[in-house]
């Protein structure tokens, strides 16, 4: 949510930054701006908008300088306008902040600042910081300790970027719950929330811990913590697995395209090295738990965001169907909030492909307060919540980009199963049932692959039924969380409305709403519900209302409107592979009614904020 670029070194700033922010702007995309030192005071262009339309503003291209601040936003106080894009300055036009997260004490400052006669020319909570820092200087020259100061008095969460045009060698950078990553070049230094928008200069970062700050100049950077008596932490660079080309298109139209097309081989990559067929099980050496310790596991609680919490609806029917052990799903937004009774034996999981996402961090600090075992299933290595957990699955899928997530998700199904069929193994799963899991997690690349082939077929359906005004998902049991996950893409990207309900619960009210303008999609599992499945679609069909059927059972083509085949690969990975096509039609739906599938509206790829 919002993005923050940095740069001090021997190159031009602004092609940096405006590179950066480009890579960025998938965490927020209403404003844009940037900051640069000129003789003392600053230079500062902003827009609302896009960071294209920052770039076509007006000289911001052509702005000399070596050293410069940068910011994508995603609106949380204020409106999207240029005066509320960042960065923000004090009134004497000496320093500039960019910000990421919330400062809740913001109408308490502002309040004060007012009251000292201060003119605050925005509505956002971000520029009584920079007003903060610049009253700190007045009794500092160091503007490391300005910061410091002025950020004891702030409540919230931050990563925050610094520029004092004074000190046009010099950027500072703190973080609070919200990322800051610094990259380090030869001769140069520069600063993201994101490691997305370093990796085409750098591959050497240095992850910000909570409560650390750092000077930066172009020669090297010092750490140190944010308390009242800070100390040196000495961080040491780290070199990242990530190429630049990761982050790029590579021929796709969008990185929603692209990322669905990749799944094949995400799902190779997270198998990697995992499945053991001498005794039928998955290896998962990041959980460090013993035999022992997983037979003792009492329960399994799943808890994620969005997407990430249907993925764990899916991941608690595998604990349950595969082990036998009880395991439920439930949104980490709403755990946090509702003082959970947290079972010391039971086996905490926390989902998430930034890693970032702060109610699911909070769940995690919550649980860990309590005595909770938790667990991280997270995509971005060394995000915030994989550290706070310390143990976990990595999902390894890759940099996701799309603000509609699909290849993380599918990565996180393949990574419950084998959890399922690890704690499954220590208990009663059979060797032979074992076995046929193994099996079925390593056609599922091929059957992904499959799948994408049809693509046409699809785009062909979603094209006919884009214009509905609203459209069902119906699934029941497996096919549950799959139905939920298809309407939520649907939304997400398309902005057509869509509703998910349990096929059993379809006569008890919403099939009212059944008629020829409302089309539904219901998802057919080749599983013990398939008689019952097959009824509703002539529930459906009966007062009226077209039906695309997703299916891997072999029902003739008569069954519905529109039937859509998915391979098979054993009754426990269907539900995966049964979401798939509902990406393609959620991708298309959006593409037909010309939407900008990669960046929704009012949406951010990672939600940093409550
Ligand atoms: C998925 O398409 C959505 N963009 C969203 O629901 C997402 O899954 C959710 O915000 C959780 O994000 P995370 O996996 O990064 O924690």
């Amino acid at each position: 949510m919002c993005g923050i670029v940095g740069y001090v070194g021997h190159r031009q700033a602004v092609p940096v930054l405006l590179e950066g922010l480009h890579r960025l702007e998938y965490r927020g995309y209403d404003s844009a701006g940037l900051a640069l030192p000129y003789r003392g005071k600053l230079r500062v262009r902003k827009t609302q908008g896009r960071v294209k339309d920052l770039r076509d503003k007006g000289d911001t291209a052509t702005l000399p300088g070596n050293v410069g601040i940068a910011h994508t936003r995603w609106a949380t106080h204020g409106e999207p306008s240029d005066a509320n894009a960042h960065p923000h300055t004090d009134t004497s036009s000496r320093i500039a902040v960019v910000h990421n997260g919330i400062v809740e004490n913001a109408e308490q400052l502002r309040s004060e600042l007012t009251a000292l006669g201060v003119q605050l020319v925005s509505d956002t909570d971000t520029e009584a910081i920079a007003h903060l820092i610049a009253a700190e200087l007045d009794a500092t020259d160091s503007l490391e300790a300005a910061v410091r100061t002025a950020l004891h008095r702030v409540q919230g969460t931050y990563g925050l970027l610094v520029l004092d045009a004074r000190r046009p060698d010099e950027l500072v950078v703190a973080r609070n719950g919200s990322p800051i990553v610094l990259g380090v070049g030869d001769g140069e230094m520069f600063i993201a929330s994101d490691v997305a928008a370093l990796v085409h200069h750098t591959q050497r970062v240095v992850f910000l811990d909570d409560g650390e700050i750092a000077t930066l100049r172009a020669d090297g950077f010092r750490t140190s913590t944010l308390g009242a008596e800070p100390e040196q932490t000495d961080k040491v660079p780290t070199t990242i697995d990530m190429a630049a080309e990761d982050y790029a298109l590579g021929g796709y139209p969008d990185f929603m395209r692209k990322e669905i097309a990749e799944q094949s081989e995400a799902v190779r990559r997270a198998l990697r090295g995992r499945l053991d067929d001498r005794f039928a099980t998955a290896r998962l050496g990041g959980l460090n738990m013993d035999a022992r310790e997983l037979r003792g596991i009492s329960k399994v609680v799943f808890l994620g965001c969005g997407s990430a919490y249907y993925a764990g609806q899916l991941g608690a029917q595998l604990v349950e169907e595969l082990a036998r052990i009880p395991a439920t799903a439930e949104p980490a937004s709403e755990f946090r909030y509702r003082n959970p009774v947290v079972d010391p034996d039971a086996l905490y999981v926390a989902i998430s492909q930034s890693g970032e996402t702060l109610d699911t961090l909070a769940a995690v600090q919550e649980l860990q307060r309590k005595g909770g075992r938790v667990i991280g299933a997270v995509n971005a290595v060394g995000s915030a919540i994989a550290r706070q957990c310390g143990a976990g699955v990595f999902l390894h899928a890759g940099p996701e980009i799309s603000v509609a997530s699909t290849k993380a998700l599918t990565n996180m199904t393949v990574s419950f199963t084998m959890l399922a069929l690890l704690l499954g193994r220590v208990r009663d799963l059979s060797a032979a049932d074992g076995q046929r899991i193994v099996d079925g997690l390593r056609a599922v690349p091929d059957a992904i692959d499959q799948l994408i082939g049809d693509e046409a077929a699809i785009a062909e359906i979603a094209q006919r039924y884009a214009k509905a005004r609203s459209m069902f998902f119906i699934g029941r049991v497996r096919a549950w969380p799959v139905a939920r996950e298809g309407a939520q893409k649907l939304k997400e990207v398309s902005y057509v409305h869509a509703e998910a309900y349990q096929a059993s619960e379809l006569k008890h009210g919403p099939l009212a709403l059944i008629d020829p303008e409302m089309p539904s999609v219901v998802i057919v599992p080749d599983d013990e519900l398939l008689a019952k499945n097959i009824n509703t679609i002539e529930q459906i069909k009966a007062r009226g209302g077209p039906v695309i059927a997703v299916t891997n059972a072999d029902l003739p083509d008569s069954i519905a409107d529109d039937v859509i085949r998915v391979p098979k690969v054993a009754p426990e990975l269907d539900p995966m592979l049964l979401t798939i096509p509902l990406q393609l039609l959620a991708y298309h739906c959006a593409l037909a009614l010309g939407r900008d599938v990669d960046k929704p509206r009012n949406l951010a790829k990672s939600v940093t904020v409550e």
